[in-house]
């Protein structure tokens, strides 16, 4: 009979043989992929010491195709919780050295624990992935596997935040675990994401793609959108997973931590003051802007290669956390198209999801014109961004740096769209259109009556101006309340301080209903 003792030993035997997954050789093969195992994986993100893991002694149920003679403990995903900057996190890594970390009805049921341990106690959820999708010797246990985590996403979603780490393949319907979630992080040459690999795409549409090409971190960070981040490689990722933690609340209803700031309050700085230039056809950077206004320059910016005509992203006002949302004059003028107001619809109803101010930097030209965008639904893709920001019951304080022009003045968390605080510097320009443009429809029979060329000219020189004189500054707005007040550019980090001090105790709500009828 076997001692207490003996007992001991064997749990202790059991434990080494599961933190093995599938083995030493298949461990090897995965660093010499450049990639880490999934237990070390969650080393690096969680704080040393707090990882508490569950169902380590799991292995799958299936008889066929030879796995009743083959199993692993914890049967190929790592689950439990532990601490992130001391804050209580649920976790599952998924462990490629087992059967490709491919999901079997019981790997399923692991994740959904996890899953719903975090809903219980309203903490995030970050989710390692790296699998070969379903299991195939498993069926449709698998599928239903998958369904079962996508039904927790979606309950999950707007309660807990959702993070998705792809450290490798992701492939098939596997990919939309991840799409469920909130962000999606992936790293450079070691993970990829498609709905359909290179081979299947070979036969249906005969198109020759790499995996790379077809669903590497590149594409995804530029192209599709579907990455918010991509890191050089896992362990700056991780860095990044961590530092996305500290802007985020626990859940929907609490607020983000405030950190000590050591950035002065009512620092000012005159190179804002200068940073318009006086042609208001040139370009700035927007992200210029907000390093001088946010605390300590520091900026966490989300899809930074997708769309990057706006820029979306996480900083920080006197330790308060804010989302960013800033039109980029260096691209594109800063002008608003599908995918650009995609991305920031996104964004915003993230932070409003979670308690999280908005602050808006506008300097658009308005919509972009042609039949591409009119093809492709600007309509439909620009009312997201308007009903985001309507939507929005969070703290909104908006300042119009420039350009504010057309349906893109409303869109951009105008006055009438329940903006709470909106400031304009003097260079603000808000009107139905710009002056080039305006002056051409508004004089078009009476130039079409003038023959001299030179005629022409100066009459259009001499309306433009007076048109400019007119609309292109921020009083008209001011003058009926839609600007609470012009300020100088100097000292804007001061007056958004100020305003979300004095919103901390806003509270809007919005008609009950089932849900709102987002323009997909
Ligand atoms: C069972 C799998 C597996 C899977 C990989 N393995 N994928 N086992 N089910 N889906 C096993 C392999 O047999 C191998 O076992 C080990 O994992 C490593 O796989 P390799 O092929 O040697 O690795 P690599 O060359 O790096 O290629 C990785 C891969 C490839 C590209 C992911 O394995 C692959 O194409 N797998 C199949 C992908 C797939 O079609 N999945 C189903 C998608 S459909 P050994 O014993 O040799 O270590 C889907 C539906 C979900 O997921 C629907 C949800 C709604």
């Amino acid at each position: 009979m076997s001692t207490n003792q003996d007992k001991i030993k064997e749990l202790i035997k059991l434990r080494e043989q599961a933190k093995l997954g599938g083995g030493e050789k298949r461990i090897e093969a995965q660093h010499k992929k450049g990639k880490f195992t999934a237990r070390e994986r969650l080393d690096m993100l969680l704080d040393e010491g707090s990882f508490e893991e569950f169902d380590m002694f799991v292995s799958h149920r299936c008889i066929d195709f030879g796995l009743e003679k083959e199993s692993y403990l914890a049967d190929g995903v790592v689950t439990g919780y532990g601490t992130i900057d001391g804050r209580l996190v649920y976790v599952f890594s998924q462990d490629f050295t087992v059967f490709g970390g491919s999901l079997s009805e019981m790997f399923a049921a692991k994740i959904c624990k996890v899953m719903d341990m975090a809903m219980k106690v309203g903490a995030p959820l970050i989710g390692i992935n790296d699998s070969g999708g379903a299991r195939i010797q498993e069926g449709v246990k698998s599928l239903g596997g998958y369904a079962e985590i996508f039904q927790r996403n979606i309950m999950a979603s707007g309660v807990i935040p959702q993070i998705s780490a792809i450290f490798g393949p992701c492939a098939g319907g596997a990919v939309y675990s991840p799409a469920l979630t909130d962000f999606i992080m992936m790293t450079k040459d070691t993970s990829y994401m498609f709905v359909t690999g290179p081979k299947v795409v070979k036969t249906v549409t005969g198109e020759d793609v790499t995996q790379e090409q077809l669903g590497g971190a590149s594409v995804h960070a530029t192209k599709s959108g579907v990455a918010h981040f991509v890191a050089e490689n896992e362990e700056e990722g991780i860095l990044i997973l961590r530092k996305l933690l500290s802007y985020l609340p626990q859940n929907n209803l609490e607020e983000a931590p405030i950190i000590p700031c050591t950035d002065p309050i009512d620092r000012l700085d005159d190179a804002l003051n200068e940073i318009i230039p006086d042609n208001t056809n040139k370009p700035y950077d927007v992200l210029d802007v907000i390093h001088s206004i946010v605390d300590n320059a520091e900026f966490l910016q989300v899809h930074r290669d997708y769309a990057p005509n706006i820029v979306v992203g996480f900083a920080r006002f006197n330790g308060v956390s804010v989302g960013m949302v800033a039109n980029q004059p260096k691209y594109m003028a800063g002008v608003l198209d599908i995918n650009s107001s995609r991305k920031a619809a996104r964004f915003v109803r993230f932070c409003d999801a979670f308690n999280i101010p908005i602050v808006t930097l506008v300097d658009v030209p308005g919509f972009l014109p042609g039949t591409a965008q009119e093809y492709g639904g600007i309509i439909i893709h620009g009312a997201k961004l308007l009903f985001a920001y309507g939507e929005a019951t969070v703290p909104k304080i908006t300042i119009i740096l420039r350009k504010a022009y057309g349906g893109a003045y409303d869109v951009m968390s105008s006055k009438h769209l329940r903006g709470d605080i909106n400031y304009s510097w003097p260079s603000g320009e808000i009107a139905v259109m710009g002056p080039k443009g305006a002056i051409e429809v508004l004089l078009s029979r009476e130039l079409s009556n003038i023959d001299d060329e030179k005629a022409k000219v100066a009459l259009l020189i001499e309306k433009e101006q007076e048109y400019r004189e007119k609309f292109a500054n921020p009083f008209v707005a001011a003058k009926f309340g839609y600007i609470d007040d012009v300020i100088e550019p100097r000292a804007t980090r001061f007056r958004i301080i100020r305003a979300l001090q004095a919103l901390a105790t806003k509270k809007d709500v919005n008609p009950p209903k089932k849900h709102s009828n987002l323009p997909l």
